[in-house]
């Protein structure tokens, strides 16, 4: 029980690697408070909910939190992969909107009951296309990358209120956000032979990964970004 009676916020529980999370936490005793623009049927009946759409205003959040806060996630983001020439400005705003501004404004109002206990951590979720060069991934990669800037940042300047800040930062896992990557069985095998381990991710490859940086078992672990990738970021096996 890693997390009996500690507050947890997650943004974008309600789906793939966040809904996972709730349920991963929840099995192990934390409180949790979830923000996305829909709940979910299959969290237990004590996940707190609140509705707010991060693209839009999320001061709503405010008088939802509780005084103390032990954790904030952040799974919120987007696939929306073009040839570079019909990137619009509206498609790399969105992006940045969704992956980075979403992410700092939650931070910054859950810093105050952050700040309440003695050691909260704050865990973010990058992409492997923010580290390797992938065709398409323009946009995305952008705003992954400032989302990783991001938190190297908020890392050192939260560290004297002893509050953590990392990165996960998986490849292609087996979510709504994915499905039309994986929808037919020849997709399916096509991505899970591009990953040197044989496999694409699974939502509870990437939660327990989380939940690691969530705990105390990772208290020194900080400004850190942890590719969960099946090696597909730092590994070539096809010589
Ligand atoms: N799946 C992958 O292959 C993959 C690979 C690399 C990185 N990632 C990253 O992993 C994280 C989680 O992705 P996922 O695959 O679990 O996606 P998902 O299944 O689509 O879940 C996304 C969650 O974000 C919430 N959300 C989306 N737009 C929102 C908005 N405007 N306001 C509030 N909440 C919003 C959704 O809830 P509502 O729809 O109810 O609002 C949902 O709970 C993201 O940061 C993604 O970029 C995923």
């Amino acid at each position: 029980m890693r997390f009996k009676d500690k507050n947890i916020l997650i943004i974008g529980g309600s789906s793939g690697i966040g809904l996972d999370l709730v349920k991963l936490l929840d099995r192990e005793g934390a409180n949790i408070y979830a923000a996305s623009r829909n709940s979910s049927e299959s969290w237990p009946a004590s996940v707190h909910y609140q509705a707010i759409d991060v693209m839009d205003n999320i001061d709503a959040l405010s008088s939802f939190l509780p005084d103390e806060l032990h954790g904030v996630v952040y799974s919120v983001g987007s696939i929306n992969l073009k040839p570079f020439a019909r990137v619009s400005e509206k498609d790399l705003i969105d992006d940045f909107r969704l992956n980075v501004v979403g992410a700092a404004l939650v931070v910054q109002l859950a810093l105050k009951s952050l700040k309440n206990v003695p050691s909260a951590s704050i865990v973010f979720i990058s992409s492997v296309a923010a580290r390797t060069g992938m065709g398409f991934h323009s946009s995305i990669a952008a705003s992954k990358a400032a989302l990783e800037g991001l938190a190297i940042s908020l890392a050192a300047e939260l560290s004297s209120n002893g509050i953590r800040v990392n990165v996960v930062s998986p490849s292609l896992t087996n979510t709504p956000l994915a499905s039309k990557f994986l929808n037919t069985p020849d997709k399916m095998e096509a991505s899970a032979k591009r990953h040197p381990m044989g496999k694409y991710g699974e939502p509870e490859d990437i939660s327990a990964a989380i939940a690691f940086l969530l705990s105390q078992e990772s208290s020194w672990i900080t400004g850190q970004v942890i590719p969960v990738d099946g090696g597909m970021g730092s590994l070539r096996t096809n010589l």
